[in-house]
């Protein structure tokens, strides 16, 4: 069957590295007849936004909610404040697709020069953010506005039955790819309500699992856990705050966020999911074709592989190694001075002898 992509490029370095993944999934598909796809291009962006006054039009969710996966570059301009391009395009499409899993694979690339790793050992486990609640509520307020006496409140939502999709999600993709471990991530003992509930549900649901096991650790230890012994971590599970600050600190880990993908899912596949590098839109070499395209080559695998096309995705997967360890054709931020075509292409050539 024809799969059905609407692509989002973005702003700055976005669509340079979509270019690349784009290239990588022709050849897929010149390669394999049995790989088809259909892709539509949508250029909502800052651009759109500063023409329109919002960043995609009224009937945005609409239109993508027909397609079988989103691909998405990255977001964000200098001339539109941050969180108008974040709560306006991303969120939207995270919540009202029901995107509730943000999956962050964090795997060690053979050939990655030494300065950007901490480890020699192999390290290859994934992160499972909680995406919908959580931390990231809008549920508080301030008052006493400027005076001595302000006060801020924050909620912090944590659900019976969004925990327990999310702690499920975890356990089933450790069962499917081999993994024997979860980790919960938590701070029940100084995060009383919340994070007592999160702990509850998760235990229970591991109680379905009796084939895998589970491990709980506190944040704070689980941080230092993870520059010291990042090759013993198989499957954590997180809340969003925290998930997203082990994100970032994964990525570190491995090479940085040039080479680091995810993916919103939705695992009842209800509505489309969304595969995005974890990078932002890097202002800052925007237009020097010096961005790093693996980021967005390897999401784009994510995406194949949620489709069910898990062959191909692990043919980019091969590819990619196969280029960072030739070291050859890598970019600035790997230590290399190939451009973003440059790496895509090879990427590509990779793929065609495989
Ligand atoms: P950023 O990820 O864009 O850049 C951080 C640093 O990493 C920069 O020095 C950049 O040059 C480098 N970098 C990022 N991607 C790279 C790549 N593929 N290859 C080589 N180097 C790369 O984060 P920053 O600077 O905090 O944010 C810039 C803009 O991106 C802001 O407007 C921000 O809101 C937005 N942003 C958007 C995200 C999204 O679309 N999901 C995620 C994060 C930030
Ligand atoms: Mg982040």
């Amino acid at each position: 069957r024809e799969f059905r992509i609407a692509v989002l490029p973005g702003d700055g370095i976005g669509p340079e590295v979509m270019n690349e993944a784009l290239k990588v999934l022709r050849i897929l598909k010149d390669k394999d007849y049995t790989f088809q796809f259909h892709a539509d291009m949508f250029l909502w962006n800052s651009e759109y936004y500063l023409q329109h006054g919002r960043m995609m039009p009224e009937n945005g969710l609409d239109i993508l909610k027909n397609y079988d996966a989103i691909l998405f570059g990255a977001i964000g301009d200098p001339r539109v404040p941050d969180d108008i391009s974040v709560w306006e395009l991303i969120m939207p499409i995270r919540k009202r697709f029901c995107q509730y899993v943000n999956l962050r694979p964090v795997k060690k690339l053979k050939g990655i020069p030494e300065q950007f790793i901490h480890q020699e050992r192999p390290i290859n486990f994934v992160i499972v953010r909680e995406n919908a609640e959580g931390e990231y509520s809008n549920s508080g307020g301030r008052i006493y506005q400027g005076t001595d006496q302000e006060i801020a409140v924050q909620n912090t939502i944590i659900t019976r039955k969004g925990t327990e999709r999310i702690a499920r999600y975890a356990f089933q993709y450790a069962k499917k790819h081999g993994y024997q471990k979860v980790i919960n991530a938590t701070k029940s003992n100084a995060v009383v309500h919340s994070m007592k509930l999160w702990d509850e549900v998760i235990e229970h649901v591991a109680s379905e699992y009796p084939d895998i096991q589970l491990e709980k650790y506190y944040i704070d230890a689980l941080a230092a856990y993870f520059v010291q012994r990042p090759d013993t971590l198989q499957v954590i599970v997180a809340s969003n705050l925290f998930g997203d600050i082990l994100s970032d600190l994964g990525s570190a880990l491995v090479g940085g966020l040039g080479i680091s993908p995810s993916a919103n899912i939705n695992p009842e596949g209800v509505f489309p999911s969304m595969f995005e590098p974890v990078h932002g839109s890097a202002p800052d070499i925007a237009g020097k074709g010096k961005a790093n395209p693996i980021a967005q080559i390897w999401s784009a695998a994510l995406m194949l592989q949620s489709l069910g096309r898990e062959d191909l995705a692990s043919i980019i997967l091969k590819a990619i190694e196969k280029v960072t360890e030739h070291g050859e054709k890598l970019t600035e931020d790997l230590g290399g001075n190939s451009t973003t075509a440059e790496m895509g292409e090879e990427i590509v050539r990779q793929i065609v002898k495989i």
